[in-house]
């Protein structure tokens, strides 16, 4: 005989301001959607009530007795919460770290692209196994800072075999796997002595592509000086969608370049970096459905100029942030760091700023379940120890995050 399916409830109350990024009538804060003295009721994991905290259901009540259910009452006791961060750009599967490369820069020396190959070596060497401790351990630092969906990329392995090591590691933490096999020219095919870029997309595109694809809903090119020229990036983006796979991209970070014109043109789902932008680049995005995400920890941690995310709001494109977490440019995965440093120097508002890392995330990531509170959206949600968003720019480097929800249950 078939058992009822067991449910489960959450009901949050007391909840003095509730960012629902889902704004309507009577809501303030434009596009954050605030409602006040608020209570949100969530079923196997999805939103089905949001209301004055005054007119919450009695869950008890609600239940289907005889059905078994399982009831979460949360008292936020008058703090703030708001939808779980979305990641979209993250590289979490590597071995090593580069905390010297990151001294030296400190020390005056310039981030390059190539740094990411001593990387590969170290990746190359880890065992699945000790790669997996470690985006475990990834996983859980990034609950603790309120993020409940992230992307990730491959990228560290760049031959057939080890790509297809880390997007299947990947894929065991997250839906949202990206196929970055074009990060850099590995060096064994290095010319002078290996057979040169054109020769390694050749395998990109061809066996490492077919042993990725199964894995991964995204494929990612960094289209840059150093890296990949737009002719090859196209390449590679275009075999991965006619392979299935959703396009984003790498452009911009390290001086204006095509990248976000190719990225527009392919109708990529988010360009990523966008910090050297032409005004042509900036009409491009404005008028098309591909978002511009900013990683200010990159900015941070290269000592480069930060985007200028106000010039691109103005002109009407979307913005996402992300933490593009990494051990060379940005070992951050916090994006409440994220937002403090786009707010003190990328011109963002904190209204901005928290709607880039909630819903312009999952807009980079073509997702509309996750990003928002409102009804038949994932409970996925972040109880801050403060009253409002605004303190998340406005005390920087403070643990705010109380506890961290995903899908109806604690992750944090
Ligand atoms: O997104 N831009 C290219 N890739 C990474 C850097 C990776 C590294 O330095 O290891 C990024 O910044
Ligand atoms: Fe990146």
């Amino acid at each position: 005989m078939a058992h009822p399916a067991a449910s489960s409830r959450l009901l949050v109350t007391g909840i003095g301001e509730l960012v629902t990024n889902d704004p309507q009538p009577g809501r303030e804060g434009g596009a954050l959607g605030i409602v006040r003295d608020a209570a949100l009721l969530a079923e196997d994991g999805v939103i089905t009530w949001i209301g004055p905290s005054a007119e919450a259901p009695d869950v008890e009540l609600a239940g289907d007795a005889p059905h078994p259910h399982h009831v979460e009452v949360l008292d936020a006791g008058g703090r703030a919460v708001i939808p779980g961060f979305v990641d979209s750009h993250t590289h979490l599967v590597f071995g090593g770290d580069r905390a010297d490369e990151f001294a030296a820069r400190m020390a005056g020396r310039a981030y390059e692209a190539g740094g990411i190959r001593s990387t590969v070596a170290a990746t190359r060497a880890a065992s699945d196994d000790e790669l997996r401790a470690r985006l475990a351990g990834f996983v859980a630092e990034l609950h603790r800072q309120g993020t409940t969906t992230f992307e990730v990329k491959s990228g560290y392995g760049l031959s057939v075999r080890d790509e297809e090591r880390l997007v299947r590691l990947a894929r065991e933490v997250t839906d949202e796997v990206t196929f970055l096999g074009a990060h850099v020219v590995p060096f064994e095919f290095r010319e002078p002595d290996g057979p040169g870029a054109d020769a390694y997309v050749d395998v990109v595109v061809g066996e490492m592509l077919a042993a990725c694809a199964p894995h991964a809903r995204w494929v990612d090119a960094f289209c840059e000086r150093g890296a990949f020229f737009a002719a090859q990036s196209r390449r590679v983006l275009e075999a991965g969608a006619a392979a299935g796979l959703g396009v984003r991209v790498h452009g911009n970070q390290l001086g204006e370049g095509d990248g976000v014109r190719l990225a527009v043109e392919l109708d990529a789902a988010s360009v990523d970096h966008c910090t050297y932008l032409a005004d042509e680049d900036v009409a491009a995005l404005a008028g098309s459905r591909t978002v511009a995400t900013l990683l200010p920890g990159v900015e941070f941690s290269t000592r480069q100029p930060y985007p200028d995310a106000r010039r691109l709001i103005d002109a009407g494109v979307t913005v996402a942030l992300a933490s593009d977490c990494n051990p060379g440019s940005s070992f951050t995965s916090s994006l409440p760091f994220c937002i403090a440093v786009a707010v003190r120097d990328m011109g963002m508002t904190p209204a901005e700023a928290l709607w880039a890392s909630t819903a312009g995330g999952a807009a980079a990531l073509r997702r509309t379940d996750v990003g928002t509170l409102r009804p038949g959206s994932r409970a996925d949600l972040v109880l801050l120890d403060a009253p409002s968003h605004v303190h998340l720019a406005y005390r920087p480097g403070v643990p705010l995050i109380a506890e961290t929800w995903k899908d109806g249950a604690r992750v944090a």
